[in-house]
């Protein structure tokens, strides 16, 4: 997102964090709310056209339909939000490699970013958001080292 006057009005829900207005682009990433059986159809007929392959997907779609009739409402929306960090870790990796600068966050309120950006009415609520831009030369943490767990400490090679 690059409009300023939305952004300027999202700075109050994400606990006054400039960033959200001062970096060139602000990402939202959003989760589905509508995720049911006709939603399974939808990608599956996609999947149908983009392969070219009708009818070919029946076992996929069992499979999916089956998946999300065990997951209650809760459940449906955590898996649904763990699916937008996949895309936010890829944003991340795709910024880092363009030297683009990247801050994920999760101090914000969802319901007036919803309200806010019309998400509701989409069947959409925000699941994280993700300012990015090219580092200011007035940055003072770009230079401080960074904090990280020694990798064997967070890694096991079995
Ligand atoms: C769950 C979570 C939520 C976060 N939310 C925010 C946030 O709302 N605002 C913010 O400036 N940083 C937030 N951060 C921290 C930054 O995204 C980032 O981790 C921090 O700037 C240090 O990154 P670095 O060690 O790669 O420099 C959050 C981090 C985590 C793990």
């Amino acid at each position: 997102m690059t409009n300023q006057e939305i952004r300027e009005q999202l700075v109050k829900h994400s606990w006054n964090q400039r960033q959200v207005t001062d970096a060139s682009h602000l990402l939202v990433i959003a989760l589905r709310t509508d995720i049911d059986e006709a939603w399974c159809d939808r990608f599956i007929a996609r999947a149908e056209e983009v392969r070219g392959e009708a009818g070919a997907f029946g076992a996929y779609r069992d499979m999916m339909v089956g998946f999300i009739a065990n997951l209650d409402a809760d459940a449906l929306k955590q898996w649904a939000k763990l699916q937008c960090y996949i895309a936010l870790g890829q944003f991340m990796t795709t910024t880092a490699m363009l030297v683009i600068d990247a801050c994920p966050m999760e101090g914000f309120v969802a319901d007036k970013y919803d309200e806010l950006l019309g998400l509701k009415d989409k069947h959409l609520t925000t699941a994280v958001l993700c300012p990015a831009g090219y580092r200011s030369a007035e940055d003072k943490y770009a230079e401080l080292p960074k904090v990280r767990f020694q990798a064997s400490e967070v890694i096991t090679h079995l």
